[in-house]
């Protein structure tokens, strides 16, 4: 089949044979084109590129052989019939070896020409379905040669990228991905350790054997594989790393191909532990220094009422004896016995209070209603205001909504507030202490003022440190501001002082209230 633009060319110095052949082959459909010679052949074969030339071998200038050689080194995938004299069988046959599709000879028969052309057709519809297939191909390599570069990028990026330190090995143990994290962590450059040093490089000895041993073995989540296990890794400067180990085998079919392994880093995590114990321990410590000022006062609160219900107690006794109680004993009696009731209910509140602070709580939140504890706090400090005369007032705004707290730590907070306010007024004063809400900013406000020796400005922004004291040795440790501090922070809150030197200071906590 010839297609309707197929070009041929034609070139045969001998214009007779021209014209047949461009009647012949115009007649089957081809677009017909004519070279005399040679060169004037290859001329019109570089601008028009037909798909078949037929060429005469023997011409003046330029032969045929030239010629094919000339359009095959320029096109290969190009047809040429070669046009030869019976007696030039030789040549016919070296323009085979030089690629011809074919060679008619000369008379030119119809035959022979339809049976040369059909050939070169056929070849020529090969060579562009071999070319298409090709081109095919190539293009499904390229787009998988792209997908697989695309997918190896994201992988090493994620490797890369990953906060575990990520280090994966050949089946003898030869490090062979180091991703960033383990360089940090343990140190090393990736240069120096990728194919040169083995896994156990980074394990004191005796924990890569545990770690092993451990991985192969079928439990901590089954054979070849280790999930969540604590070790330690050595760096390069040979400091010890606390990690947390999860890891695997790699198996392809029976035959262990490698291993992978992920490493945390928990030193951050081991920091953040101590201080949190280191934290816990201080707020306990200074509870318990409260506690012992507390109990301290409170043995006294006590004494005065024991010593008061004693004395109506030895009293009523006494008046007992001497005989039957006459009605105006009965009616005093009465009277002791009530205000007896009074003294000892005030004792049991007190020692209950007490109790309840100096029970060890981890971190309780509940609704605390503020003025309650207040009013707790104030009570729990009487013995101690009263001894140092300082006089106390409470303001406190009803109907205050609750903060969510932990009771015991609030308490904690307005007891030392309140401490403080006592060391600093040692020749008596006035502490005021007050609560107030406001709904602008939803704050609930507790306000701790003393009229005592004030900070030193110098002093002022030191006061929250722990163990930052100006009291003399057994007088304070420093604790007391640094655990407010805590504490508030712990629930959301604000902590303001202003002090003026030889006035007073004020204290004020700030707290989220509950909706
Ligand atoms: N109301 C106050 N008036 C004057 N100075 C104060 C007041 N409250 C705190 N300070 C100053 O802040 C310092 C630190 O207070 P903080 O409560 O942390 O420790 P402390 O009272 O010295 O010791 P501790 O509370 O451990 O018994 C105090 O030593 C004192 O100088
Ligand atoms: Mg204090």
């Amino acid at each position: 089949m010839v297609n309707k633009d197929s070009k041929i060319l034609v070139i045969d110095d001998d214009e007779s044979i021209r014209k047949v052949l461009t009647l012949t082959l115009q007649d089957v459909g081809y677009r017909v084109l004519t070279a005399a010679d040679g060169e004037g052949g290859l001329k019109i074969f570089a601008d028009e590129r037909p798909d078949i030339t037929l060429t005469d071998l023997r011409m003046p200038g330029m032969d045929g052989i030239a010629v094919l050689k000339e359009i095959k080194a320029l096109e290969p995938d190009k047809e040429v019939i070669v046009i030869t004299a019976h007696a030039d069988m030789d040549l016919a046959i070296k323009a085979l070896q030089l690629k011809a599709s074919d060679f008619i000879t000369k008379p030119i028969s119809t035959t022979g020409l339809e049976v040369a052309l059909e050939r070169a057709q056929d070849r020529l519809s090969l060579t562009r379905e071999l070319r298409e297939y090709t081109r095919l191909i190539e293009k499904r390599w390229l787009d998988t040669a792209e997908e697989l570069a695309k997918t190896y990028h994201f992988q090493k990026n994620l490797i890369e990228s990953s906060i575990d330190a990520i280090i994966g090995c050949d089946p003898q143990g030869k490090v062979i991905i180091f991703n960033k994290a383990s360089e940090a962590v343990l140190g090393y450059r990736k240069e120096t350790v990728l194919g040169k040093l083995t896994i156990d490089h980074f394990f004191p000895p005796a924990k890569y054997d545990e770690l092993k041993e451990k991985l192969y073995s079928n439990d901590y989540g089954g054979r070849n594989r280790l999930i969540l296990y604590e070790t330690s890794l050595v760096a390069l400067s040979g400091q010890l790393i606390p990690a947390q180990f999860s890891g695997a085998v790699l198996h392809e079919g029976e035959e262990e191909i490698g291993s992978v392994a992920f490493f945390r880093d928990l030193r951050e995590i081991r920091r953040l532990e101590q201080q949190f114990a280191d934290q816990a321990r201080l707020l306990h410590q200074d509870k318990m220094i409260s506690l012992g000022r507390l109990a301290a006062s409170v043995v006294h609160e006590i004494n005065n009422p024991l010593a008061g219900v004693l004395n109506y107690a030895r009293l009523m006794l006494k008046i007992l004896k001497r005989g039957p109680v006459t009605e105006e004993y009965q009616e005093k009696f009465a009277g002791y016995l009530n205000l007896m009731e009074n003294e000892t209910d005030r004792c049991s509140k007190i020692v209950s209070n007490l109790l309840a602070f100096s029970r060890k709580s981890e971190l309780d939140f509940s609704e605390v209603p503020i003025n309650e504890l207040v009013e707790k706090c104030l009570m729990l400090s009487g013995h101690k205001l009263k001894l140092a005369n300082i006089t106390s007032e409470r303001q406190l705004e009803e109907k205050l909504p609750r903060v969510r707290g932990d009771y015991n730590q609030l308490q904690q907070c307005v007891i030392n507030l309140i401490f403080n306010a006592i060391d600093a007024m040692p020749n008596g004063g006035k502490l005021i202490v007050s609560t107030s809400y406001s709904p602008s900013d939803r704050n609930l406000t507790i306000r701790v003022s003393d009229t005592g020796c004030g900070i030193a400005k110098n002093d002022l922004p030191r006061i929250f440190e722990p163990f930052f004291t100006t009291k003399s040795e057994g007088q304070g440790l420093g604790l007391g501001l640094s655990m407010v501090e805590g504490i508030v922070e712990r629930h959301k809150g604000a902590i303001e002082v202003t002090s003026e030197v030889g006035k007073g200071t004020t204290f004020t906590l700030k707290f989220p209230a509950m909706s």
